[in-house]
C-alpha cells in the first residue's frame, strides 16, 4: 500500500471539498464555512482477489431485527434493532440522548454483549447516571476513549454485539490532521466503526450533536453514511418526540414519544389524548379547533390554537414555529379569497398544543376553523373534530385514513365532525359535510 497525503479545502455543513480555499460554499450556498484539512489516500497495490456470489447463496439471516427493550424507540426504528445495522442519534445537548441510548445498552444487555464508548462523560458518571436509572450495572462495558485505533482494537477483541459511540464529534483518528468534530475525522471515524461494525455483525448506534438549526453539526454525508437517522425533538416540558427521517429498514413515519422522569426517559403508551387538555365547556374558547392527525400506525388527536391580532406594522405577520409558516400563510389567503375574512394587516399566531410538531395536511381545515374562531371571536363546539386539506380554489378535499380519524375522535368522547365528505361511518359521529371552505367557517356561529 503506498500513501499520498493532499490538502484540501472542506465545507463544514455539507461536505463539499475543494482544492482552494472559497468564501462561499457552491453546494449549499453558505459563507466562510471552508476548512482546510488533510485527507490521506492509500492505494491498495498488488492483486486482490473479489468475487461475486449468487443470491441464493448468501446465507438466510434469521434472526433480522431484535427489540431494544424501549418500545418507543424500536416503533421508530421500524420493528426493532437491526443486525449489523448503524444508526445516527441526533438532537440538541441535553434533550436525553445519552440517557435513552443508557438505557437501550440496558434493555439489550441480557441477551447480547453491549459496549458503551463514552467521548464526553467519564466512566464514574456513566456509572452514576445508569445508577440513577436503576440499571444493571454488571452487564453494560465501558470504554471511555476517543481515539479511533483503541476503539477498533476493543471492537476486534471484545467482539461486542452493540456499540453506542457517544459521541460522534468526539470520535478522532490519529493521522488526519484536523481535530475531533471536523468533516473529515466524523466521516472517517463514522465510516471506518460502520464498516467493522458490518462485517462482524455488530450493531452501531451513534450520537451526534444538533445544532440550533436542527441538523446534525456537520455534513448531510453522515446521514448517507448510516442506514437509520433518528432525530429527538422537545415537545413541551418534559416531552422528547423521536423520529426517523431516514431508514434503510422501514417506514420514517412512525414517531415515539417519551417523557423524562427521574428515572430516564419512560415510553407513553397511549398517546391517543396525550396532546389535548379535557375540557367541561360546552364551547371552546375562540381560536382552538381539535383536528385528527395520524403517523404511522397511530393517531393523535391534536389542538391547534389560533391567535389574531391588528399587525402592529401595518402589514401581516404569521408567527408558528409547530406549523409551517408558509402553511398557515397560504389558509389565512385561501380564508380570505374564498371565505371573505380579511386577515391581509393582521398578526397571527399559530400553536400546537403539547408542542407536536403538525406536517399533516389534513390539519389545514382545522387551522382554517381556529383562525376563523379567532377572528370572529366565537368558539367551536368542543365535541367537534376537523380534518381535510384546503386547495387553493377553495375547496375542502378529503384526507387519507378517515375512518381512523374517526376512530380515534369517537373514543376521545367526540360527538361530530367537519370533513368533506362521509362514507359507511360507523362511529356514530355526525359528520358536518362542506366541500368549500366557505361552507365550513359558516358551522362556526
Ligand atoms: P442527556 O441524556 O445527558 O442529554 P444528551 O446526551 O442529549 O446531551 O440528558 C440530560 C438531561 O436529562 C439532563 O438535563 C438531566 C435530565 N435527566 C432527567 O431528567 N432524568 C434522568 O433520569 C436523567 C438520567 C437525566
Ligand atoms: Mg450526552
Amino acid at each position: 500500500m503506498s500513501k499520498e497525503v493532499t490538502t484540501g479545502f472542506v465545507c463544514s455543513e455539507c461536505g463539499y471539498t475543494s482544492t482552494k480555499w472559497l468564501g462561499r460554499c457552491p453546494q449549499c450556498g453558505m459563507w466562510n464555512t471552508f476548512t482546510e484539512e488533510k485527507a490521506i489516500r492509500t492505494h491498495k497495490t498488488g492483486t486482490e482477489v473479489a468475487r461475486s456470489s449468487v443470491l441464493s447463496a448468501v446465507p438466510y439471516e434469521a434472526e433480522f431485527r431484535f427489540e431494544s427493550g424501549i418500545s418507543e424507540l424500536d416503533r421508530v426504528l421500524g420493528g426493532g434493532i437491526v443486525h449489523a445495522s448503524s444508526v445516527l442519534v441526533g438532537g440538541e445537548p441535553g434533550i436525553g440522548k445519552s440517557t435513552l441510548m443508557l438505557q437501550v445498552a440496558a434493555g439489550c444487555s441480557a441477551r447480547r454483549k453491549v459496549l458503551y464508548i463514552s467521548g464526553e462523560e467519564s466512566s464514574s458518571q456513566v456509572r452514576q447516571r445508569a445508577e440513577r436509572l436503576g440499571l444493571d450495572l454488571n452487564r453494560i462495558n465501558i470504554l471511555c476513549e476517543t481515539k479511533l485505533e483503541p476503539i477498533l482494537y476493543v471492537l476486534d477483541t471484545e467482539k461486542p454485539q452493540i456499540v453506542i459511540a457517544d459521541s460522534l464529534q468526539t470520535l478522532e483518528k490519529d493521522d488526519i490532521g484536523s481535530s475531533a468534530g471536523s468533516v473529515t475525522q466524523m466521516r472517517t471515524c463514522c465510516m471506518e466503526i460502520t464498516s467493522h461494525a458490518k462485517a462482524n455483525g455488530t450493531s452501531v448506534f451513534f450520537i451526534g450533536h444538533v445544532t440550533k438549526e436542527g441538523v446534525i453539526a456537520g455534513p448531510k454525508i453522515i446521514e448517507h453514511m448510516v442506514d437509520t437517522v433518528i432525530y429527538f425533538e422537545q415537545a413541551s416540558m418534559g416531552v422528547r418526540l423521536v423520529r426517523a427521517v431516514k431508514n434503510r429498514f422501514g417506514s420514517v413515519d412512525e414517531i415515539g414519544i417519551f417523557l423524562m422522569t427521574s428515572h430516564g426517559l419512560e415510553g407513553v403508551a397511549d398517546p391517543a389524548s396525550f396532546f389535548i387538555s379535557k375540557r367541561e365547556e360546552t364551547t371552546l374558547p375562540p381560536g382552538i379547533a381539535f383536528t385528527a392527525i395520524v403517523e404511522g400506525t397511530r393517531t393523535f388527536i391534536v389542538e391547534i390554537q389560533a391567535l389574531v391580532t391588528d399587525g402592529k406594522s401595518g402589514i401581516g405577520r404569521v408567527y408558528s414555529d409547530k406549523i409551517d409558516s408558509s402553511r398557515v400563510l397560504r389558509v389565512a389567503a385561501i380564508l380570505e379569497r374564498h371565505a371573505g375574512i380579511l386577515l391581509a394587516n393582521k398578526d397571527i399566531y399559530i400553536n400546537v398544543a403539547g408542542g407536536m410538531k403538525v406536517n399533516d395536511v389534513s390539519a389545514e381545515l382545522a387551522i382554517a376553523l381556529a383562525l376563523k374562531s379567532a377572528y370572529s371571536d366565537k368558539g367551536i363546539d368542543s365535541k367537534t373534530v376537523s380534518f381535510g386539506e384546503l386547495s387553493l380554489a377553495g375547496e375542502v378535499r378529503p384526507v387519507g385514513f378517515a375512518d381512523r380519524r374517526m376512530k380515534a375522535a369517537a373514543e376521545m368522547g367526540f360527538t361530530s365532525a367537519i370533513i368533506p365528505e362521509s362514507r359507511n361511518n360507523e362511529t356514530g359521529i355526525k359528520p358536518k359535510i362542506c366541500g368549500r371552505i366557505r361552507d365550513a367557517v359558516n358551522y362556526i356561529s
